[in-house]
């Protein structure tokens, strides 16, 4: 009796621990700007995985890329990197697109070729500061 309810426990911390990146991405709505100094914008508004139902991205990689010798790997993701992780805030040398610019190539490009989605600046970012 008491074994099953120890097998119970380890059975649902393991499921859940599992779970937790996919529930931190259901309720993630906008982009976390906290990473940029003396941030000019609102966070970009962005509904995770209604957005990617919506748009039907099921290739995580689209976004969520790996890179080996220079090209973009067809089956590697980086789900479990920030994007800052790779693309510093600022380009540089050994960083060639900065942070701001991966973000912006990477969501206006898409929706500037499939001529959907918002290319406006106050469409993803609802409020702008004036300094
Ligand atoms: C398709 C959505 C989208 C559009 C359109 C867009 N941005 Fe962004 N922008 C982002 C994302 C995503 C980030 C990075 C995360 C964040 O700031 O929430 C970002 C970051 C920024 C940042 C750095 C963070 C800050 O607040 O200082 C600035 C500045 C910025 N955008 C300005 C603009 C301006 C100006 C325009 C219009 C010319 C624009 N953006 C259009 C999505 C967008
Ligand atoms: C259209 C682009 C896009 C696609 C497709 C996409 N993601 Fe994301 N995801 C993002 C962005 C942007 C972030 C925030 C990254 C950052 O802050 O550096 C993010 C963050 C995450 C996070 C971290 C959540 C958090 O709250 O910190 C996880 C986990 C994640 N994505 C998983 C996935 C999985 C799994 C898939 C495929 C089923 C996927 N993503 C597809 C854009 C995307
Ligand atoms: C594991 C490292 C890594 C992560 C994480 C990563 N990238 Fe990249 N990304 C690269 C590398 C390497 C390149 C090639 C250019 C370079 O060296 O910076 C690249 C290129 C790009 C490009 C230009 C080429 C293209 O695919 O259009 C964009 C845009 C981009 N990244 C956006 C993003 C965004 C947005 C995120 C987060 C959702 C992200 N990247 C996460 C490593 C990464
Ligand atoms: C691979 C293509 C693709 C990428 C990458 C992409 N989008 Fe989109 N986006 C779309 C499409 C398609 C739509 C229209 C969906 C619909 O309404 O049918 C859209 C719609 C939107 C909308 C309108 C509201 C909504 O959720 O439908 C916002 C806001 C948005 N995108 C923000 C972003 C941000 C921020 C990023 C980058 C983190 C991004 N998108 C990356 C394809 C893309």
């Amino acid at each position: 009796m008491e074994k099953r309810a120890i097998m119970l426990l380890i059975i649902l911390m393991a499921v859940g621990w599992a779970a937790a990146p996919c529930l931190a991405q259901e309720k993630m709505h906008v982009v976390d700007n906290a990473i940029f100094p003396d941030t000019r914008c609102s966070p970009a508004l962005f509904d995770h995985d209604g957005h990617n139902e919506k748009a039907g991205i099921d290739d995580c990689g689209v976004c969520h890329h790996v890179y080996q010798n220079g090209r973009k790997s067809e089956v590697e993701t980086s789900e479990d990197s920030a994007c800052v992780e790779c693309h510093a805030l600022k380009a540089g040398a050994d960083n060639p697109i900065g942070l701001r610019r991966a973000f912006h190539l990477r969501c206006i490009g898409c929706h500037q070729i499939g001529e959907v989605g918002p290319l406006m600046c106050a469409e993803c970012h609802p409020r702008a500061s004036l300094h």
